[in-house]
């Protein structure tokens, strides 16, 4: 076997190289590599891609430095039936997270890694989630067998010697072990983008901090420091010390001022965080600027000084490519003009990439995600509805100058927005810390359940349900907890961009007006924005949101932030069946504000409406 890359590894951290060396005895790989993060070996892997089929240099003028890759159509999204949360105790990992008894979960694992990387090279990844060096920050080493995972690490994560370094001879860091499962054993041909889908299991082992990621090589499932790291085992670590690991967008909104105020923001997968955290201001906001300091994940930390800091875990954007054009994000489309990566997406005539909504016209002909012709009559869609940008966070042109700082962004707010076509209006704020927490615990979004026709709704506590490493109701309580031990804690709002009207139609235009909704909760923080008490917590009336630059008529805007106590006080009853199945660890607080949130609804009018507090 032969070792490459930074020679030997430049580590002397003994648990880190006994950990390789156990790992190589595992999977029997031909060689090893261990990352230093360099062009050179980033082109490498591009080349090995290409070799191997997957890959396409896309056109050099058009997209300089880009390459299309086309996964096993077995293999495109993040499975959340595989995905296992292995704590010692099975309540310990709750009623929302699968769960399987660890050391039976080892034995099965070990069953599958023995020898499945022969034939193949092993890749040592070393990378920092978070600004190298920062106190928010931590250090994962992932192994892999895919060339695809070292060629994203490196735009998602730091990654490479500088991570060593700092690393040093005793730091800590998580083991994060990867497989795409399809040894080449007994002369067995490659394929293009080999994985093992019947196979796939993604293993979070909380109290020994570790990840075992076997048979799958996109996304989530494979770039272990996002999903795996950054949330499911840092949201154990941030329970433990104190601090806070979230499935949030951060920006910084300037106004006219010159007045910074940072906040964070959760929504549930597919509603626009990249879109949000890259904001153009509509008309009438020409001199507002919004920053952005991640589109994903948000590591809060609490600082000496009392306040809430954050930071980007994350080094790039893995956005969602169908739906993002000039109109809806040109901010991300910048991003990934060059030094990109582009999975399951067409391909163009000449060589650049399109995807649905990217252009109001589609050109007449692409080779389509599968590598088939594709023309606008073909009636099949031409890029996978989860096909992804991978894009260097530096690159975007709203990039905030502050989002490597290692000490973090202070948080003033935070934002929880579902998806909800009745009754949540467009925005109130929580009376308080312990009313927003419960508010941001029970948000949840439509799906349409196409066999019947109706709108079935899953809820999604704080965009966590499933990325949560541990028992949701704990986490429910180490928020209360959080927000108690701060003396001035960030106010904390809901947003609901998806109302829609009688005519089937959304009411809130969205995008950059969304902006208007963001100027009210600037205030609001800074103590000036006014707000009236409704039944669910306090909301702006018409005239304390700024309308300049928009025809909005205060009559609908009546109708989006209506409450009915009908269909308000059933929300209220549904409430009860997600903490049902959390039983005696649902915290206590959660009752009180369920029965306050009921006794206000009943007290309130049937259609209780801003039109009449005016
Ligand atoms: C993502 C997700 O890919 O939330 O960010 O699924
Ligand atoms: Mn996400």
């Amino acid at each position: 076997m032969t070792s490459t890359g930074i020679p030997g590894g430049t580590t002397t951290n003994a648990r880190l190289l006994a950990w390789v060396n156990d790992m190589v005895t595992l999977c029997k790989p031909d060689q090893v590599h261990w990352c230093d993060g360099s062009d050179s070996e980033y082109d490498a892997m591009g080349r090995l891609m290409i070799e191997a089929g997957a890959a396409f240099k896309l056109n050099e003028e058009k997209r300089p430095n880009s390459y299309l890759v086309r996964s096993d159509p077995r293999d495109v999204a993040r499975v959340e039936g595989r995905t296992f949360i292995c704590s010692v105790n099975k309540n310990d990992a709750g009623p929302t997270n699968n769960w399987a008894e660890p050391g039976e979960m080892k034995a099965k694992l070990h069953g599958l890694f023995d020898g499945c990387m022969q034939g193949r090279t092993m890749y040592v990844i070393p990378f920092s989630m978070g600004p190298l060096g920062s106190h928010i920050a931590h250090i994962g080493i992932e192994i892999t067998d895919s060339p695809y995972v070292v060629a994203n690490m490196r735009l998602m994560t730091r990654m490479g010697q500088p991570v060593l370094d700092v690393l040093g001879p005793n730091g800590d860091f998580v083991p994060c072990l990867h497989s795409v499962g399809y040894p080449l054993t007994g002369g067995k041909e490659d394929v293009p983008w080999p994985c093992d889908p019947e196979n796939t299991y993604i293993v979070h082992f909380p109290e020994e901090r570790s990840i075992w990621s076997y048979g799958s090589g996109y996304g989530g499932n494979a770039l272990l420091g996002k999903k795996c790291f950054a949330l499911r085992i840092a949201s154990v670590m941030a329970r433990d010390e104190g601090w806070l690991a979230e499935h949030m967008l951060i920006l910084g909104v300037e106004n006219p001022q010159g007045e910074k105020t940072y906040v964070a923001a959760a929504f549930p997968s597919a509603c626009g965080k990249t879109n949000f955290a890259m904001m153009v201001p509509p008309k009438g906001f020409e001199d507002w600027k919004v920053y952005t300091v991640g589109d994903d994940i948000a590591w809060i930390k609490p600082g000496e000084d009392g306040r809430l800091y954050a930071i980007n875990p994350e080094a790039g954007f893995f956005g969602v490519a169908p739906g993002t054009s000039e109109r809806t994000n040109p901010n991300a489309l910048a991003s990934c003009r060059a030094n990109s990566i582009f999975t399951n997406v067409a391909m163009t005539d000449d060589g650049d990439i399109w995807w649905e909504g990217l252009t109001k016209e589609p050109p007449d002909h692409l080779i389509d995600w599968k590598g088939e012709d594709w023309t606008p009559d073909s009636g099949r869609l031409s890029s996978h509805p989860n096909s992804r940008f991978t894009a260097p966070a530096a690159q975007c042109p709203t990039i905030d100058p502050n989002w490597e700082d290692p000490a973090g962004v202070p948080i003033e707010a935070f934002l929880f927005g579902g998806r909800m076509s009745n009754n949540m209006p467009l925005v109130f704020q929580a009376f308080n810390w312990s009313h927003g927490v419960y508010s941001a615990a029970t948000m949840g979004s439509e799906a349409t359940a196409a066999a019947v026709g109706q709108a079935a709704m899953r809820r999604d506590p704080m965009a966590m349900l499933p990325f949560c490493g541990y028992n949701m109701a704990d986490y429910f309580t180490h928020w209360l907890n959080v927000g108690r031990k701060l003396p001035n804690p960030p106010r904390i709002f809901r947003v609901n961009w998806f109302r829609k009207g009688e005519d089937g139609k959304f009411i809130w235009p969205g995008f950059g007006e969304n902006m208007r909704v963001l100027a009210w909760i600037i205030d609001r923080v800074h103590g000036r924005g006014y707000a009236i008490e409704s039944p669910i917590g306090w909301m702006p009336r018409y005239d304390d949101l700024k309308w300049q630059g928009l025809n909005f008529p205060r009559e609908t805007f009546h109708d989006l932030m209506a409450i009915e106590r009908g269909p308000g006080g059933e929300e209220a009853h549904a409430h009860e069946e997600l903490f049902d199945r959390f039983f005696d660890r649902l915290p206590k607080e959660f009752i009180f504000e369920r029965e306050l949130l009921r006794s206000r609804l009943w007290r309130s009018p049937p259609k209780w409406g801003l039109a009449r507090e005016a």
